[in-house]
């Protein structure tokens, strides 16, 4: 929910003005994450002292504070590291005392940046302060930073001079929960901790040179350490360890092969990380950018790592090491360092005002690109790289559970009924908080589909995990490569539609809906009996990117609606059947999360069991009556509407007969869209309804980009 941004400069000096714009700009890059306020830590004037600035709302009202507090920009730093977040609350109003870093103390000897929640956050608080500790905040977070300081402190008594990530070990077996998190401290001057558990976090290196080698080795406690002292455990007492934790200890004890001792993994400390060495041995100057997202680093560096769950890098001396407290087997003993291929240019505005409205725009190229090198419109062939291997599975399903919330559970529902034409397989769609609050039936022989814009929406995220853990086989639909749910599901698509950032998913949209349609489509090619459909689909799909791009000529008509009679209303509803259900409710979500005004999809089959009571003069109504098989039923519904005295917009097909002549007896207007196969037309008849819910808040004066209590990734249960 919120957005990390760190930078490390080794050996590559850099004015503390330099140093706060990097930090700022990555903040500005991360905004679309979480916005109600933001911070940065960096070095102070005097050696040990940190400057601390937060503030509540935007980047730009951070900058304003910074410059209020007029730091001296000029003095220079050869190595440095700096932290800064942006943050949407989960515990404790956005405030500035709130807002991150947090710290351990006024002396700020740690400061900690923190994504996720700490759920155990309540004992631990209440321990430190029974040890003292004085809070200042409401967060989770800033038990994070005493409880650096707490076991810093202890070890330091107990004569144990702890290396910063042996210390952070400590203190990560204390923490339940999630989280993506960097800590600086001034004891550990010009170093820097990032680590994750169940919040992406990736590190981009920027050097001169050439690196050695494109991977980083992971480095385990050594496996014949001898009985691990618990520096936690001073005054007999363990501090804090939940039970869960306690049993780890207690068995990492045993094996011998846990942490927490210093002397066990001493040697460690000066083992050199490959990939930085210089030819000689020497001194590489080298910069590090660690981020919860590749937008706020591909400015600098499009050389990244993402960490997996449970690394803990440490960075310092101009080296990243990458610690895990133990060895799994099987588990990868390197992590690779990859080239992003994801331009500047792609998370910019461009012309346009807003990114939503980029994003709207982007739609012919983005649908294209999630079709491209995938579809072989000759042979009317589809061929899904990251699926392909699998299919044979796939098809032996017993059936197919689609799991995905918000705009992309409407994806699912949108291309079901072509799911099950195609492959013969019942398929379920599931909101993956109900699939879990319902703890439904999972088999070994399911195959659960995990459809996500940002790939770590936290309840899709436990879905996938809980249908891990039943052994059914996972697949993930995903936009963010590298994202949670796209390297833990087995095998899977990337729809590959670029960066979306407005909190208003759209482009994710049309190419999730084409990313399943071309699933479905794999599914089936071994079936002679659905030939002719799917030649229909491939041919169909052909042509959207180019429909789309037709549909988007309709923006000054619906931009004169939404000025006219939309203006000011308090409510509308969106009639849809079959294929074009989802489209209502999809529109209707886009319409209350962006121009806050009430909206709701209606199936329109069940006008007459309770909705009709609405309808009347002023109600306004959206319609889809665009030409399928179930085109008679929705005429007789919206003539139900009609009859009492609605007058909806019917968004329908160019040169409709039915409607044309219909329009001149009954008050309706018609917002005309290109026809296209039945499963596909709800691809074109979602895109009026974006650019109606983009221009009723636009009218409204809203900033459609940060609509109010919502954020882009949800990353919190
Ligand atoms: C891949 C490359 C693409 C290259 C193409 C050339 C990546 C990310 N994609 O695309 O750059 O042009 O080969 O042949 O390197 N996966 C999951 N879960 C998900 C999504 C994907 O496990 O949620 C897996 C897939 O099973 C596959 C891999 O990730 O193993 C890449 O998937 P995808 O990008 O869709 O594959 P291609 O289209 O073949
Ligand atoms: O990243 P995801 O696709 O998993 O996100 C799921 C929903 O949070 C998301 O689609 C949300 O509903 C959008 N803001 C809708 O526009």
């Amino acid at each position: 929910m919120c957005g990390i941004f760190g930078y490390c400069n080794y050996l590559v000096e850099r004015s503390r003005g330099e140093i706060i714009d990097t930090l700022v700009d990555g903040l500005q890059r991360l905004e679309y994450r979480g916005y109600d306020s933001t911070g940065i830590a960096i070095d102070g004037d005097e050696a040990d002292s940190t400057f601390i600035y937060k503030q509540i709302g935007k980047v730009s009202a951070l900058k304003e504070e910074i410059t209020k507090q007029n730091p001296n920009r000029d003095v220079t730093f050869v190595s440095h590291c700096g932290i800064a977040h942006t943050r949407w609350a989960t515990h404790g109003q956005p405030e500035q005392v709130n807002c991150h870093p947090q710290r351990s103390d006024p002396e700020d000897q740690f400061v900690v940046v923190h994504n996720g929640i700490i759920t155990n956050f309540r004992e631990l608080k209440t321990l430190l302060i029974n040890k003292g500790y004085k809070f200042e905040s409401d967060t989770d977070t800033e038990c994070i930073a005493k409880l650096y300081l707490h076991l810093y402190n202890t070890n330091l008594q107990n004569g144990h001079d702890l290396d910063f990530h042996e210390l952070t070990k400590l203190v990560l077996l204390e923490l339940e929960g999630s989280y993506g998190l960097l800590c600086k401290s001034c004891h550990y001057p010009n170093e820097v901790i990032a680590t994750r558990k169940g919040s992406p976090l990736l590190i981009g290196v920027k050097s001169e040179k050439k690196l050695k080698v494109d991977f980083v080795d992971v480095e385990f406690p050594e496996e014949n350490a001898g009985q691990p002292e618990i520096p936690l455990k001073s005054n007999n007492k363990s501090f804090g360890l939940g039970p869960k934790k306690a049993r780890e200890f207690e068995a990492g004890s045993q094996n011998a092969n846990l942490l927490p001792i210093a002397a066990n993994e001493f040697n460690l400390r000066h083992s050199q990380s490959r990939a930085f060495l210089s030819e000689d041995g020497s001194p590489t100057p080298v910069e590090f950018f660690v981020s919860s997202d590749a937008a706020s680093v591909v400015k600098h560096t499009k050389k990244v790592l993402f960490l997996e769950d449970d690394d803990l890098a440490h960075i310092y001396d101009g080296e990243l090491h990458i610690h895990r407290s133990r060895r799994e087997v099987g588990a990868s003993m390197t992590r690779s360092i990859q080239t992003l291929e994801m331009e500047l240019a792609q998370i910019m505005k461009g012309p346009y005002d807003h990114f939503m409205q980029k994003e709207i725009y982007e739609q012919p190229e983005s649908t294209f690109n999630t079709m491209r090198g995938r579809i072989d419109y000759e042979n009317n062939k589809v061929i899904l790289g990251g699926l392909k291997a699998w299919l044979p599975v796939i098809r032996r399903a017993r059936r197919l559970i689609m799991i995905a919330c918000g705009t992309s559970y409407h994806s699912c529902l949108a291309t079901r009924a072509i799911f099950e034409e195609l492959s013969d397989i019942p398929v379920s769609v599931e909101l993956a908080s109900d699939f879990l609050d319902r703890k439904c039936p999972v088999f070994r022989d399911d195959v659960c589909v995990f459809v996500s814009q940002s790939g770590e929406t936290a309840d899709t995220m436990l879905a996938l995990n809980y249908c891990l853990e039943r052994g059914a086989l996972t697949v993930g639909i995903v936009n963010s490569v590298g994202s949670s749910i796209s390297r833990v599901t087995h095998c899977g698509v990337h729809i590959n539609a670029g960066p979306e950032i407005g909190v208003a998913s759209t482009k994710a949209y049309t190419s999730q809906y084409i990313a399943l349609v071309m699933f479905a489509l794999s599914l089936s090619d071994d079936r002679v009996s659905k030939i002719d459909r799917r030649i229909e689909i491939i041919q169909g799909l052909k042509l959207i990117p180019g429909q789309i791009k037709q549909v988007l000529k309709l923006e000054p008509r619906i931009k004169k609606l939404c000025a006219t009679e939309l203006k000011d209303q308090k409510s509308l509803l969106l009639l849809g059947r079959g294929y074009q259900f989802a489209a209502a409710l999809e529109g209707a979500l886009k319409i209350k999360e962006i121009s806050y005004m009430h909206s709701e999809g209606v199936l329109a089959g069940e006008l007459k069991h309770g909705v009709l009571a609405l309808v009347d003069e002023n109600l306004p109504i959206i319609a889809f009556g665009t030409r399928d098989s179930l085109f008679p039923k929705v005429v007789s519904s919206i003539e139900q509407v009609t009859a009492r005295k609605g007058h909806p917009i019917i968004i329908c097909n160019e040169n409709d007969e039915v409607w044309a002549q219909k329009s001149k007896s009954i008050d309706l207007q018609t917002l005309e869209v290109p026809q296209t196969v039945d499963c596909l037309q709800g691809l074109i008849n979602i895109i009026p309804l974006q650019l109606m819910s983009y221009w009723l808040a636009v009218n409204k004066g809203i900033d459609v980009d940060f609509p109010r209590n919502l954020a882009k990734s949800v990353t919190v249960e």
